[in-house]
C-alpha cells in the first residue's frame, strides 16, 4: 500500500540521500566493536544522509535525534531507532533458550506484546530479534538467546515471538503505539559455529541449510517479519553478508521477502577480514550485490556508494531497491505521519501485569531435571531453610541481553523469594563460594548454615555475562568452585535441592548422584526469585522440557537427538560400532526431558490411515495422529506430548527422529485427554541438496513416535504410497 509513496519520495531524493538510508550508525559502544557514533548520527540526520540509528531508546532522547532529522534535513525522512529487545525491555521474561523450555510458543508471544509495548513508548521502533538459530553447540554463548537444537521448535518459537511484536500487521499493526518491527536473525546458518566458537566457520550441504537452518525463517516470514539480519558466519566459504545464493536467491526471489536485510554489526566491514573483499569498496559492494540493505555500524555503502555506481560496480536498481524496502517499513511504522513519542506516555517501569506475565513465563519454563523420592515441592510450611550459593542472593539473573530493565531493576532474589514463600520459616542466605574462582573459604559457612536447616537450597550457575555474543566457553561445567559447595552440602548429609541459573547446557555428571533434585531454572529474568520459589515450593508444578541435549561431558559435543544414523549404530556388545570407549552411551538429559510433581502415561499413537498417497498429501491432505495422555498422578500438572518422526529408508539419510508436533497440557490429578497432531507434506518429506530448491516427498513407510521425551517409544507406522 505504501508503494506509490516510496516511489514518490525516491524520485526527490539525491543518491547521497539514498545511501544515506542505507546507512545504521550506533549510540553507543555497547553492542560491538566502534559504536559510540553519536556525533556521526547527529551530523548525518541533519544532512539527511541516515537511515537509522541503533542503541538509542527514551523518549526524550529519541525525539531529539528525531527532531533533528526530521525538522532539519532537506526531506525530512524520519529515523528508524532500533535497539535489542531480546527478552523484555524494562521487563525482563527469561532468557529465549528458558522460553523455549516451557514448550508453549505463548509465552514468547507474551513477552514479545510486552517487550513492544515498552519499547516503543520509549521511542524503539524496531527489535533485532527474535534470534531463530538452531545449534547443536552448547559451547556457543549464544545458544541462550534462540531456540535450542530443534528446527520444528525454533519455528514455532520464531513465529509466535514475531507476531507477539508486531501484532497483526496485515491490520496495520506495526502502525500502532504498542508494537514494533521484528528482525529474523541471523541469516543464517549462525549457529552451526565450528567448535562453538562465536563468528566461527560453518560448512553445510544445501540439505542441511534447508532442513536444519532455514525453516525457522521461513516460519518468522509467514509470520510477517519485517526485517532480517545477515549473520558473521561464512557458508561453505562465502560470507552470509555476501552470500547472493541465501540473501537473494532463498530469502528475497524464493521467499518473496519484500521487507529489508540489515547487516550484523560491521557484518559488512568484516567481509575485509573474512578474505573476501579486498577493501570497503569492494566489501559495500559485495554486500549490496548479494541483497544487504541497511549497513550497520560500518559506513562503506555511504562512503564508496557514489563511485561504485559510477563505475557501475552497484546499479541504481538495486540501491533504488534497497532504499525502498526501508522507506516501505518507515511508511508503515507510522512514521512519516507520527515521528515522535509522547514523552509523557512513556512506559518507565514494568507495571504489575507485565511482572506477573514476566514471573509465569518464567515458571513456565523451568525443567525439573531429577527429583528423588519427591525431594521437591518443598512445604511451605518448613522450619528453616538455608539458601547457598553464588546465586542464591543475587539480584543478577536477568540472563544474556537483558536490556535497559537489568540496568534499573534487579532481579528478584531467591532468598527473598523463599522467604515471602515461607513467611514463617527461618531463611539464612550465604554465598560460600563465587560464581568465579576457586577461593573455598567460605564454603564452611554454607555448611554450617545447611547443618542448621531443615533443608537447603543451593542455586548455582553461569553469571549471565558467561553466555550470550563473544561468551563460549570450551568447558561447560558449573564454573569456579561451585561443584565443590554442591559436595561439602552434601556431604551434610541433609536434604537439599540444587537450582541452576544458566545460559546453556552444563555437563552436570560429577555431582549429580549426590543431588536428591535438580531444577533447571535458566536465567529466569526480573521475577527470577519468584518464578523459582513458586516451582520450589510447588505453587506452580514444572512442566518445562529440554530444548537441548545436556550432554555427559564437553568431549561429546555435539550430541543431539536428531543425529543420522551412522553404518554402525551403537551397540554395547559390539566392539565396532559409533561410541566413546571411556563414557556411557548417550547423553545426560534428552531433548524433551523434563519431570513433573505427577506423573502422566501416554498412550499408543493413533494414526487415521495406514496408508496415504504422496499425491494426496501434496495436494494438502493431511494424517491425524490421536495420542492419549492421562495424569496419573496426585496433583494437577502439565505434560508436553511430543511426536517424532523417522523415515527409515530414503534418498539421503534421515535423522533418527525428527520432532514434527508437540502440545502442553495442563491436567487435573486423574484425568485424561486426547492430544491430536495434524500432519501434512512439510512434515514427511525433506529438502535435497538441490541449490536451487527442491522438496521431496518419497514413498515408503514412515514411523511415528509419540512420548514426552525424545526417547519416546509408543510408536506406530504408515506408508506413503
Ligand atoms: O543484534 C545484534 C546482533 O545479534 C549481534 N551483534 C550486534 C547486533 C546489534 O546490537
Amino acid at each position: 500500500p505504501y508503494d506509490a509513496k516510496v516511489r514518490a519520495l525516491l524520485g526527490r531524493m539525491t543518491v547521497d540521500e539514498k545511501l544515506g538510508q542505507l546507512q545504521q550508525l550506533s549510540w553507543t559502544g555497547d553492542t560491538g566493536p566502534g559504536g559510540g557514533q553519536t556525533a556521526e548520527a547527529e551530523e548525518a540526520a541533519r544532512k539527511g544522509k541516515l537511515g537509522s540509528v541503533l542503541n538509542v531508546y527514551g523518549a526524550k532522547s529519541t525525539n531529539a535525534l528525531q527532531r533533528i532529522a526530521v525538522e532539519e534535513s532537506r526531506l525530512g525522512i524520519p529515523l528508524l531507532f532500533g535497539l535489542d529487545v531480546i527478552h523484555g525491555f524494562w521487563t525482563t521474561f527469561p532468557i529465549p533458550l528458558a522460553q523455549a523450555s516451557s514448550f508453549d510458543p505463548a509465552v514468547s508471544e507474551r513477552d514479545g506484546e510486552v517487550s513492544a509495548k515498552e519499547a516503543r513508548s520509549n521511542g524503539v521502533h524496531w527489535t533485532f530479534s527474535p534470534m531463530m538459530d538452531v545449534t547443536h553447540e552448547p559451547r556457543w554463548g549464544r545458544i541462550a538467546e534462540g531456540s535450542g537444537e530443534d528446527t520444528y521448535l525454533a519455528a514455532a518459537f520464531a513465529a509466535a515471538k514475531t507476531r507477539g511484536y508486531q501484532g497483526d500487521r496485515e491490520a496495520g499493526g506495526l502502525a500502532a503505539k504498542d508494537r514494533v518491527a521484528a528482525c529474523a536473525k541471523h541469516f543464517v546458518a549462525y549457529g552451526g559455529a565450528e567448535g562453538g566458537r562465536d563468528y566461527n566457520t560453518v560448512d553445510v550441504s544445501e540439505a542441511k541449510l534447508r532442513n536444519v537452518y532455514l525453516p525457522p525463517f521461513k516460519a518468522a516470514l509467514d509470520a510477517g517479519v519485517a526485517t532480517v539480519m545477515a549473520s558473521f558466519n561464512t557458508i561453505s566459504g562465502v560470507p552470509a553478508h555476501g552470500n547472493q545464493h541465501t540473501l537473494t536467491d532463498i530469502l528475497k526471489k524464493e521467499w518473496g521477502f519484500d521487507g529489508f536485510v540489515v547487516s550484523d554489526y560491521t557484518g559488512i566491514q568484516e567481509l575485509i577480514a573474512h578474505g573476501f573483499a579486498a577493501d570497503g569498496a569492494d566489501a559495500g559492494r559485495l554486500a549490496l550485490g548479494a541483497g544487504v540493505d541497511m549497513e550497520m555500524v560500518s559506513t562503506h555503502l555511504v562512503d564508496h556508494g557514489r563511485k561504485l555506481l559510477k563505475s557501475g560496480r552497484i546499479t541504481v536498481g538495486r540501491l533504488d531497491d534497497a532504499v525502498a524496502r526501508i522507506l516501505r517499513l518507515k511508511f508503515e511504522l507510522g512514521l512519516f505521519d507520527h515521528p515522535y513519542v509522547d514523552e509523557d506516555s512513556a512506559i518507565t517501569e514494568p507495571s504489575k501485569a507485565a511482572r506477573s506475565a514476566a514471573r509465569k513465563a518464567a515458571a513456565r519454563s523451568m525443567v525439573l531435571l531429577k527429583n528423588d523420592q519427591e525431594a521437591l515441592p518443598l512445604s511451605p510450611s518448613v522450619g528453616s531453610v538455608a539458601v547457598v550459593g553464588p546465586f542464591a542472593d543475587s539480584t543478577d539473573l536477568h540472563g544474556t541481553w537483558s536490556g535497559p530493565g537489568a540496568q534499573k531493576f534487579p532481579a528478584v532474589t531467591v532468598a527473598d523469594a523463599v522467604r515471602a514463600a515461607a513467611p514463617k520459616a527461618k531463611v539464612t542466605a550465604v554465598k560460600g563460594v563465587d560464581a568465579e574462582g576457586k577461593d573455598t573459604s567460605g564454603v564452611q559457612d554454607a555448611v554450617a548454615a545447611a547443618k542448621a536447616a531443615d533443608v537447603t537450597v543451593v542455586v548455582v550457575g553461569e553469571p549471565p555475562a558467561w553466555s550470550g555474543e563473544a561468551s563460549s566457553r570450551s568447558d561447560i561445567t558449573l564454573p569456579g568452585a561451585q561443584e565443590e559447595l554442591i559436595s561439602a552440602i552434601a556431604g551434610t548429609g541433609k536434604p537439599f535441592v540444587v537450582v541452576l541459573v544458566n545460559g546453556r547446557p552444563l555437563t552436570v555428571g560429577g555431582w549429580l548422584d549426590s543431588a536428591p533434585a535438580v531444577l533447571e531454572a535458566w536465567h529466569p529474568g526480573i521475577e527470577a526469585g519468584h518464578a523459582i520459589a513458586d516451582v520450589l515450593f510447588g505453587t506452580v508444578n514444572p512442566g518445562g522440557k529440554l530444548p537441548v541435549t545436556f550432554p555427559r561431558t564437553v568431549g561429546q559435543v555435539p550430541i543431539y537427538y536428531n543425529h543420522e544414523n551412522t553404518g554402525r549404530p551403537y551397540d554395547a556388545d559390539n566392539k565396532y560400532t559409533s561410541k566413546y570407549l571411556d563414557l556411557a552411551h548417550g547423553p545426560q538429559f534428552a531433548f524433551g526431558h523434563g519431570l513433573s510433581y505427577t506423573s502422566f502415561s501416554v498412550g499408543e499413537p493413533k494414526a487415521s490411515t495406514r496408508r496415504i498417497s504422496a499425491g494426496a498429501l501434496r495436494k494438502g491432505d493431511t494424517v491425524e495422529v490421536a495420542v492419549s495422555v492421562r495424569n496419573t498422578g496426585e496433583r494437577a500438572g502439565d505434560e508436553v506430548v511430543q511426536l517424532y518422526l523417522h523415515d527409515p529408508v530414503a534418498s539421503i539419510v534421515q535423522p533418527v527422529r525428527r520432532l514434527r508436533g508437540f502440545r502442553r497440557v495442563s491436567l487435573e490429578a486423574g484425568k485424561s485427554t486426547t492430544v491430536r497432531f495434524r500432519l501434512r507434506a512439510e512434515d514427511f518429506g525433506f529438502w535435497t541438496n538441490d541449490t536451487g530448491g527442491t522438496f521431496v516427498l518419497e514413498k515408503g513407510d514412515v514411523d511415528i513416535y509419540v512420548g514426552n521425551s525424545s526417547l519416546a517409544t509408543n510408536k506406530t507406522s504408515l506408508t506413503i504410497a
